[in-house]
């Protein structure tokens, strides 16, 4: 009997051959763009050696003893792990792959995209143009202005890879300094990924709680993974302490803010404007939403590693997490559980 493998989702041209030259799988695919249905991953999981999903498939308890004993690994196509319950595939021994460096560029792009777009206030221009008020608002000194990044303090939440790919995109820019809040308040990262530390171009710090970094930054970049102490780190409290011209950027997980204090910050003018990738509640956002009331808020769809070649490029390494995994060989990358 073939291997069972199960696949959410239809993959791009050089990613599906690379699965489909192996001829000895039994490969159960989900065929449409639209996300898995929950209840097809259930009954096609059964008896599943591997499983490569998407962020939208929840891997949970329920999910792993429907599959069975004989599941051995999961390749997630994807950066964030936060849809799959690590501690229940530890207990299991199955491993789990992820797709961390593929994306890092793309991710980091639009890093760069969304502050420079919410100091500059680039949706709300383009908003005021589509709707015809052009003529209703030539140009003066004062028209639509926001705050410069040079000389700005930008302060990250999270300091992995996808912060410190920012980072290096925005040094050219003049920023003058950079201070980063992890799991250790006040202790230094451990990776350099891009040696950027070391070189010592900036200023380049931990900050010693989330006060220090909401207060002194300019521009606040989100790139932290979302667990139980990062959700909504970023509430009224915070907004609370943020600099009236500041603009903050989520290109993690929308659960890291919380909506409602975003939008009160937003509408009381505590903060400058907002730049979002993601939100809670994603994909569930009606035109209705207050959130899109905000003039100050550009959000975009989820769109962070949206380039042709990382798609593609995530897609590969998936299926080589999967089939690594089933060989029992090493995966490009493994997420340690
Ligand atoms: C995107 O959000 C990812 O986790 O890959
Ligand atoms: C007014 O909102 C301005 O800054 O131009």
């Amino acid at each position: 009997q073939n291997t069972k493998v199960v696949v959410t989702r239809q993959l791009i041209d050089e990613a599906q051959r690379l699965l489909d030259a192996n001829t000895d799988l039994e490969i159960v695919q989900w065929k449409s763009e639209k996300p898995c249905d929950r209840s097809w991953l259930l009954s096609n999981a059964k008896g599943a050696t591997g499983l490569l999903v998407m962020l939208n498939d929840k891997i949970d308890e329920e999910l792993l003893d429907t599959a069975g004993p004989q599941l051995k690994a999961i390749a997630s196509f994807s950066v964030g792990t936060d849809h799959v319950d690590r501690d229940a595939l530890k207990k299991r021994n199955i491993r789990l792959g992820y797709t961390p460096t593929a994306l890092t560029d793309a991710v980091a792009d639009l890093t760069v995209m969304l502050i420079l777009m919410a100091q500059r206030r680039a949706g709300e221009s383009m908003g005021k143009v589509i709707k015809g008020e052009w003529p209703q608002m030539p140009w003066h000194p004062l028209l639509m202005t926001g705050p410069q990044i040079r000389g700005a303090t930008v302060g990250f939440l999270g300091f992995g890879r996808i912060s410190q790919a920012s980072l290096q995109r925005l040094l050219p820019f003049g920023i003058k300094r950079v201070i980063y809040l992890t799991s250790q308040p006040g202790q230094p990262v451990k990776e350099d990924h891009f040696g950027l530390i070391k070189d010592g171009a900036i200023p380049i710090e931990p900050a010693k709680s989330w006060e220090q970094l909401a207060g002194e930054s300019d521009v606040v970049v989100i790139g932290c993974s979302l667990t139980p102490s990062t959700k909504h780190l970023v509430n009224t409290d915070f907004f609370a302490k943020m600099k009236k011209l500041a603009v903050i950027v989520n290109i993690a997980r929308g659960p890291v803010i919380d909506t409602n204090a975003l939008v009160d910050a937003l509408q009381n003018e505590k903060i400058f404007g907002a730049g979002l990738d993601v939100i809670e509640n994603e994909p569930n956002i009606q035109a209705d939403h207050p959130i899109l009331k905000q003039p100050r808020c550009v959000l975009v769809p989820h769109i962070g590693s949206a380039n042709i070649e990382t798609r593609a490029q995530m897609a590969e390494e998936s299926v080589e997490n999967l089939l690594a995994g089933l060989k029992g060989e090493a995966m490009v990358n493994e997420v340690e559980l």
